[in-house]
């Protein structure tokens, strides 16, 4: 895994292997679904690399062993709608017991401030670790608004999980979000005149709910 200050780009054979089929055009919904839910639970897996362990003994048929169990961190992920949801899956598996928020959000046309149209997060949120989720972190702008916002909840610790990033992308969350890890996929190219990341993989959520 590269590791830039906050930015986690993950470079782990499995997940490139799959990043190609996911960017390949001819790649169908069901398909491509499969694949984004894989890739974020193995993102998911170096993304919580750093929870803190406890010893505690236990009693196996043969003796007693010193094992660990994490410290008693609790997760929460949080999918940007509505692109995200197609991550969740994947992390559920990683993380069973973890709960889910959900954010949606669009700019207004005339001010470009920031409208929820829906957020709804987990009431226990302040004792939890919260991992938001959106495949395609682009401009940066609807991440780091969702940030924002759940930073107003006060939870323990927040992290960003993307697959591919655009650098403008990255560029605006990290000045936004300092304190904020970063884990992604790729660090593509740039963005092109339409907002698409360049090569990128086309419109994420479109590609996951079949509704090019
Ligand atoms: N959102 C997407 O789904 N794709 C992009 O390339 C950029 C933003």
């Amino acid at each position: 895994m590269e590791n830039c200050e906050n930015v986690f780009v993950m470079d782990h054979p499995l997940i490139q292997h799959k990043l190609t089929y996911l960017r390949d055009k001819e790649t169908g919904s069901k398909d491509f679904r499969q694949l984004v839910s894989e890739i974020a639970m193995l993102e998911c897996y170096e993304a919580t690399r750093d929870l803190p362990l406890k010893e505690v003994e236990t009693q196996t048929p043969v003796a007693v062993a010193k094992t660990k169990v994490i410290a008693g961190r609790k997760l929460a992920f949080v999918p940007i709608l509505r692109a995200g949801l197609g991550m969740v899956d994947g992390v559920l598996s990683m993380v069973p017991a973890a709960k889910v928020g959900h954010i949606g959000l669009y700019r207004d046309p005339k001010t470009l401030a920031p409208v929820e149209y829906y957020s709804k997060l987990p009431s226990d949120i302040e004792e939890r670790e919260v991992i938001v989720l959106d495949p395609m972190l682009a401009t940066g702008g609807s991440g780091i608004d969702a940030v924002t916002i759940i930073k107003r909840s006060h939870p323990k610790c927040i992290k960003f999980m993307c697959i591919i990033a655009a650098p403008e992308g990255i560029k605006a969350f990290t000045a936004a979000h300092p304190d904020v890890k970063l884990y992604c996929a790729s660090v593509d190219d740039h963005l092109n005149e339409h907002g698409y990341i360049v090569p990128g993989l086309g419109d994420a959520g479109d590609r996951i709910f079949g509704t090019l």
